[in-house]
């Protein structure tokens, strides 16, 4: 299990937005892609062998980590890496989560109440990686264009989602994930 915290090497500026990190992603996309097509053809000459490959148990707990989220301000995010993907968590106001809150399902394309999207209103983490070709969207930084729905922006083709990551215009067709996670305590979150 590893820590991270807002200054991690993994944060904003790694991660999340701009022409590299949208580079990168679509590589790891594509990797992983890749990597998935392989594993299936692989798989069933392997078979005899799953079993001995498994991963041990605390290989499996590695791929959990911890975020100390207590620097984060109202209405800022961050970005860590968790299992090889961003995963964004913005600290929201009350507006953004009023805002969340008040959407009608009949508007949404992929419908979810906010509640069910988030642990604590506050608090809403997401994988960020847009659901439609896989870039990393932005507007995790304050800095960083949001959209028209003041969530998270993907440049690619144009995909705007909500304050709630939900999926409100553009090519995409379901909200941003969101990842198993839990609070470990007020300013530590689990993720995996
Ligand atoms: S990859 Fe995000 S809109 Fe196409």
């Amino acid at each position: 299990m590893t820590t991270k915290t807002p200054n991690s090497s993994n944060s904003d500026a790694a991660l999340a937005g701009g022409h590299e990190a949208t580079t990168a992603s679509r590589r790891d996309f594509l990797t992983m892609a890749a990597g998935g097509m392989c594993a299936l053809g692989a798989g069933v000459a392997l078979v005899p062998f799953v079993d001995s490959m498994n991963p041990a148990a605390d290989t499996l707990a590695a791929a959990s980590i911890e975020v100390d989220i207590s620097k984060v301000q109202p209405g800022q995010g961050m970005t860590v890496s968790w299992r090889g993907k961003p995963v964004f968590i913005r600290r929201r106001t009350p507006e953004e989560i009023a805002e969340a809150e008040k959407a009608s399902l009949a508007d949404l394309k992929d419908p979810q109440a906010d509640k069910d999207r988030v642990q604590k209103p506050e608090w809403l983490v997401l994988i960020g990686i847009c659901t439609h070709l896989g870039c990393v969207p932005l507007g995790t930084k304050a800095t960083e264009t949001r959209g028209e729905y003041q969530g998270w922006f993907c440049p690619c083709h144009g995909s705007a989602y909500d304050t709630s990551g939900r999926i409100r215009q553009g090519p995409a067709p379901t909200n941003l994930e969101v990842p198993p996670y839990n609070f470990v305590s007020d300013t530590v979150i689990k993720i995996g």
